[in-house]
């Protein structure tokens, strides 16, 4: 598949209005358009984290303590945010797949290709039951590495009895020992990201790893969605967000990733300026520092592209047309939501440097606020955002919301529906996230899309926040 019809694939993806020049808040009625069916392409990748987790629960009446063992329960459950997200998406396409088949219709979408998971697990028990897993789900293991004599990637979860975090020890050593860029340079997993409609790489992957990944990406015109995993791990992809289309923070992620950013800036503003002459300059400072480094600067870029948008722009404007929708149609106004606005707002210093770092969406994950969808404005003074309510849910554990609500928004952009549809899809699919005790419920497309046209057919909420001055 081309990178042009991959782009296709893609198209209309933008739709956040222009606002007024003012802050406002605007509530808007929004359609919801039928998901059209997959396009002929290859698997969605997955690269991070296969992880198992152990979650331990004293039964009481004693609690956790320094030094002694207590009766309880230890749970253990397949994990890490990639391997999440792709479960979450084979079941999303399975029951897609499977609904169209039994429809009886002559024209029943082709079967989705299942996403591929690129990850690496030990020789011990936990690596023989992830693989089982994962082989039982009809998933491949071919970009799945096995180290002899490797520990498997573990989450070891104490928590008292009061249901709070006792004590935590995380061992993913191994992911980022394994997933290197040699390995991501292999011909298999090098040809199924150059073949991709989007590839998903979490920020179990070490800043090394990530850059080849997002290389690949870029040269095969693949779109590249960060989930950053953890406010630490989050900072990996703080240099690279001038390659990837939408990164996908909580609170405390984007908060971390705005501050490195910063810290790059002002690191690029201490350096020495670089005599490279490298054509054509990524960042607009032209011959003034080398390329790779530069294009992360947020500097106002001087690319003449017709379609370049300044600082977002990063040496990657020949693509930003296909990324760009029709206009959402002008919402009535109503109301404004006070609370979400000043929350919004408290957050607009960190979302912007994310945003002018280059990335073209933030998806902001608000727990049981919902959702949002960042991007800057064309003139990139100001940051537009749209905003989604969580759907109403009868909650048993969060654990996996955010995972399951990045595959609802892949299983939607990959149909090539816009991107405030699969925001929708994401929050639908979180909805069943939260609803269930697993990481990854036991999703149903049909369900999914029900819940996201209902999303839809409501009030997305958009804000139109200008940057301060310089
Ligand atoms: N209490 C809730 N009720 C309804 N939906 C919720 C609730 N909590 C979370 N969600 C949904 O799940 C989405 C993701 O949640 P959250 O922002 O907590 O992600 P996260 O911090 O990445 O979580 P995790 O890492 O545990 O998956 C939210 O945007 C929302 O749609
Ligand atoms: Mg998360």
């Amino acid at each position: 598949m081309s990178a042009a019809a991959r782009l296709n694939v893609l198209c209309g993806h933008l739709n956040l209005q222009s606002a007024s020049s003012s802050s406002t808040l605007q509530q808007e009625p929004c359609s919801a358009p039928a998901l059209p069916p997959p396009p002929a392409c290859g698997s969605l990748v997955l690269i991070g984290g296969m992880v198992m987790d152990l979650q331990a629960h004293p039964a009481g009446p004693s609690d956790v303590h320094r030094g002694g063992s207590v009766p309880g329960s230890v749970v253990q459950s397949a994990g890490g945010v990639a391997r999440n997200v792709a479960e979450a998406l084979a079941l999303l396409l399975t029951s897609a797949a499977g609904a169209a088949g039994g429809s009886g219709s002559s024209t029943a979408s082709p079967p989705a290709a299942l996403p591929l998971l690129v990850s690496a697990v030990g020789d011990d028990l936990a690596g023989s039951a992830l693989l089982r897993h994962w082989q039982e789900l009809g998933l491949s293991t071919a970009c799945i590495a096995r180290l002899h004599g490797g520990a498997t990637p573990t989450v070891a979860a104490v928590f008292d009895l009061a249901g709070e975090l006792a004590a935590c020890v995380a061992d993913a050593s191994l992911l980022e020992e394994q997933l290197t860029p040699q390995l991501l340079r292999s011909p298999p997993v090098a040809a199924a990201l150059a073949a991709a409609p989007i590839v998903m790489l979490d920020g179990n992957l070490s800043p090394e790893a990530l850059q080849e990944a997002c290389r690949q990406a870029a040269a095969a015109g693949v779109p590249v969605w960060f989930e950053p995993v953890s406010a630490p791990k989050s900072v990996r992809a703080a240099a690279l967000l001038h390659r990837i289309s939408f990164v996908s923070p909580n609170r405390q992620e984007l908060a971390a990733m705005a501050a490195a950013v910063r810290q790059r800036q002002q690191q690029h503003t201490d350096r020495q300026p670089c005599t490279c002459r490298q054509q054509p300059c990524l960042c607009g400072l032209q011959s003034s520092i080398s390329g790779e480094q530069c294009c992360t600067c947020s500097q106002q870029c001087s690319c003449t592209a017709g379609s370049c948008r300044g600082s977002q722009c990063a040496g990657s404007c020949c693509r930003t047309p296909a990324y760009e929708g029709q206009p959402a149609s002008s919402g009535a106004g109503a109301e404004p939501g006070a609370q979400l606005e000043d929350l919004l707002r408290s957050m607009l210093p960190d979302i912007a440097a994310v945003l002018g770092a280059g990335v073209q969406h933030v998806v902001l994950t608000l727990g049981p606020d919902g959702a949002a969808l960042c991007r800057l404005e064309g003139d990139g003074k100001a940051v537009a955002v749209c905003h989604m309510p969580a759907l109403p849910a009868a909650v048993l554990s969060c654990s996996g919301a955010g995972d399951c609500l990045v595959a609802g928004c892949l299983f939607a952009l990959a149909r090539g529906l816009p991107v405030k549809a699969a925001l929708a899809h994401g929050i639908a699919a979180s909805k069943a996230a939260v609803e269930s005790p697993l990481n990854v419920p036991a999703l149903d497309a049909a369900v999914v899309m029900r819940d996201a046209a209902a999303l839809l057919t409501k009030q997305a909420t958009r804000l139109h926040l200008p940057l301060p001055s310089p």
